[in-house]
């Protein structure tokens, strides 16, 4: 069995249960690489999809969907009876995670086939509280269910997440999220403290950010994913409308 594992992390959280995934896949002697989506989705890399046996795909749950760089991706997949997981990350376990019915809609239309699908609650990285003793609880509940959905996926155990009755209102939602998300894009704040290292232009996912005479401007491409404010060496980013909602500090996983 043949695995890749194509994920979008803001924060680091799916990038590492992907990491996890594909340290307990080559436990099991099975080959599995994994690839950031934005290698995708900014047009650095494109892999041969019908060279897989599986194909995994990982997203953090946002508004009870998922980011829009996920539907970006989906439209760069090709058709074909292609094998895949799901996987999703949230920062609570309430509703589940909301819906992928779109996603399983989008890659069904194409031929692709729904092998297992799995929720982790990993600490959140807005929305809420992570103090050490949740960060911890959190990731050895999420290390044992990478252990249990692996033996799974290669012993061709199918498992879905059913999807809740409230579907639309989770979409309804979205809308909202993605709608605010581009329209709050320019209320990013930059303080003093910025030394322009240019980490966050770099890193930023959807090429949203960039200097114009030692000066950072936030164009309106925002996945509000976090990155940018989750990284800075200097603590200098802030949003001067969803403040509130971040968490005091961002945290570090446990070590691999
Ligand atoms: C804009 C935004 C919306 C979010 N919406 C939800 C949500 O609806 N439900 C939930 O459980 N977690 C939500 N979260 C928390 C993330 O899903 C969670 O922390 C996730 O593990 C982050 O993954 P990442 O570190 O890979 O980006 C949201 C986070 C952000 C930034
Ligand atoms: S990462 Fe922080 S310090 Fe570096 S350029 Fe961006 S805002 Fe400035
Ligand atoms: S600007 Fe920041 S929050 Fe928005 S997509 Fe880029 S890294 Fe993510």
């Amino acid at each position: 069995m043949r695995i890749l594992i194509v994920y979008f992390s803001g924060t680091g959280n799916t990038a590492r249960i992907a990491q996890l995934l594909q340290k307990e896949a080559l436990a099991q002697d099975t080959v599995c690489e994994i690839m950031p989506m934005e290698q995708i989705t900014l047009g650095q890399a494109l892999p041969d999809f019908h060279a897989w046996d599986l194909i995994g795909i990982g997203f953090p749950v946002h508004a009870m969907d998922a980011p829009q760089i996920v539907y970006d991706f989906l439209k760069l997949l090709p058709k074909g009876r292609i094998a895949y997981f799901l996987y999703k990350t949230a920062g609570s376990p309430m509703l589940k995670g909301g819906s992928s019915y779109r996603i399983r809609e989008s890659l069904s239309n194409l031929g692709w086939r729904l092998r297992h699908e799995q929720l982790y609650v990993m600490p959140p990285n807005a929305f809420g509280t992570a103090n050490p003793r949740k960060i911890a609880k959190r990731y050895l509940q999420c290390q044992q269910l990478v252990k249990e959905s692996i033996s799974e996926i290669l012993s061709g155990i199918k498992r879905l997440l059913p999807d809740p009755s409230l579907s639309s209102l989770c979409y309804q939602f979205a809308a909202l999220e993605k709608h605010g998300a581009k329209q709050s894009s320019r209320r990013w704040t930059v303080n003093q403290n910025c030394n322009q290292c240019g980490l966050c232009v770099a890193q930023c996912p959807a090429a949203n950010i960039h200097m114009e005479e030692g000066k950072l401007i936030f164009e309106d491409k925002c996945l509000l994913c976090l990155r940018c404010w989750w990284i800075c060496p200097q603590r200098a980013i802030s949003h001067s409308f969803l403040k509130p909602f971040f968490l005091k500090e961002p945290y570090c996983l446990p070590e691999l």
